[in-house]
């Protein structure tokens, strides 16, 4: 199901034109249909329904306050990896109970914030991380309910930069030394184990980085327990791809990743944990931008749009794909043409999209860049002193501004020139 349609040659988010939307709030903005991430978040439990079962989204994916409420009202839990997550993600009505902490800097005074919010599990990244913690607990007098997050090393077969699972990277404990660190893990006074954890990397397109690194898991979670130790859940991370090139292979689906799974996990008797965030989020919204000039180079066009890459830095960092489209279908039999769709930053690095073929379009047309709703504007900047641009939500007919553009003034007024500078 795509919830971003064209009807009557106008390019919808559910049943508002895109460009009614940009009439009001003007461009660039992200949009996000609420359909979309409840539909996704729908069609994986429903998957998985009869397997007790969590999924904790991946806030850091997009976790604007009004799609994380959309999410907590289904049901759904958090994966929160700083302290500003975890108060976000309780914010919007998600009860600590379902709310995993994720990541390798935990400081004490977010351990300590997390404990008092009771959160379901830390997923505990080093020995001198898992030590700081029973400090922490002991000292307010509990005991912190931890996984190790376990590196499985397996390949993801993924881009360098979002690849999580192998030795070479930070992530996460080798899997051979886990039962070791469970040991002492076990001894800690402040530390009650509750589970295992994995994360192999994001944007995975094929089954068997999953199938390895769900078997090692299992396997681990079985010795673990033949030795005593008390497992309530096994989290089997997040990273499952999503399309963002409708003629490429498509990625599996969430049902052959829930055979795949549920294959090694099936006679544990544990609870799964889940932390996808992309699988939600990604094609959940669209950054919409305008046509600032067309301009003809030595042998190379360029769209200039009003979107930059401190908007959306996903194709200059991960070299990565987003289809883009004219909100308004071209007139039928209109020639494509090759060309770099770029934005006004002062870098060469700053483009969308680069040898793409468009349609002919002219200063004031908007362009949708799809498969933007996950790491797009949670990875924004206002770099060239760009302001954040604006978040739209779209439920059926009616939709909202859910983060507002802040104006020049307020962008100027953040910083503080100390009264021994200023001028008289
Ligand atoms: N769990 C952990 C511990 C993670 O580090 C991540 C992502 C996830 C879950 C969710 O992964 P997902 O299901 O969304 O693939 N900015 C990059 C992606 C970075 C992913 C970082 N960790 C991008 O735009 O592709």
């Amino acid at each position: 199901m795509n919830e971003f349609t064209v009807e009557g040659g106008a390019l919808h988010a559910e049943k508002v034109a895109l460009a009614d939307i940009a009439r009001e709030v003007g461009t660039p903005f992200y949009c996000y249909s609420r359909a979309a991430f409840e539909e996704r978040y729908q069609t994986f439990s429903s998957i998985f329904e009869g397997t007790p079962h969590l999924l904790c989204y991946a806030m850091k994916a997009n976790s604007n306050q009004a799609i994380l409420t959309t999410l907590a009202r289904l049901g759904a839990g958090m994966d929160v990896v700083s302290e500003g997550e975890l108060r976000r993600a309780l914010a919007a009505g998600v009860p600590g109970e379902k709310i995993v902490f994720s990541g390798v800097g935990k400081t004490e005074p977010e351990m300590a914030f997390a404990l008092d919010a009771g959160i379901l599990c830390f997923n505990v990244e080093s020995e001198p991380e898992l030590e700081h913690l029973s400090q922490v607990a002991v000292a307010k007098g509990t005991r912190a309910r931890i996984s190790v997050r376990v590196n499985p090393d397996v390949d993801a077969g993924t881009h360098a930069k979002i690849s999580t699972g192998t030795y070479a990277n930070k992530f996460g404990i080798p899997i051979d030394e886990a039962p070791r660190v469970y040991e002492r893990a076990a001894k800690l006074p402040g530390i009650e184990i509750t589970g295992v954890d994995m994360h192999i990397g994001s944007q995975i397109t094929d089954l068997k980085p999953f199938d390895r690194a769900t078997a090692r898991l299992a396997a681990l979670a079985r010795q673990l327990m033949g030795q005593g130790h008390k497992l309530t859940h096994i989290d089997v991370g997040g990273g499952l791809g999503v399309v963002y090139q409708r003629d490429n292979r498509p990625p599996p689906s969430p049902h052959d990743y829930a055979q795949t799974i549920l294959k090694h996990t099936g006679g544990l008797g544990l609870k799964l944990v889940f932390e996808h965030g992309r699988l939600l989020a990604a094609n959940s919204g669209v950054l919409v931008t305008s046509v600032i000039y067309v301009k003809q180079g030595a042998g190379k066009r360029f769209v200039i749009v009003d979107a930059a890459m401190n908007d959306l830095i996903r194709p200059t960092l991960y070299d990565a794909y987003h289809e883009i489209t004219t909100v308004q279908s071209p007139a039928t039999g209109a020639k494509l043409g090759k060309v770099d769709i770029v934005g006004p930053v002062c870098e060469s690095g700053d483009y969308l999209a680069q040898n793409r073929d468009l349609p002919p379009v002219e200063s004031g047309d908007l362009l949708a860049v799809h498969s933007a709703g996950a790491y797009g504007a949670v990875q924004a900047g206002e770099y060239n002193t760009r302001p954040l641009i604006p978040e739209v939500l779209v439920d059926g007919e009616r939709w909202a501004v859910v983060r507002a553009r802040p104006s020049y003034e307020a962008m100027i007024r953040a910083d503080i020139v100390p009264p021994w500078l200023a001028l008289k």
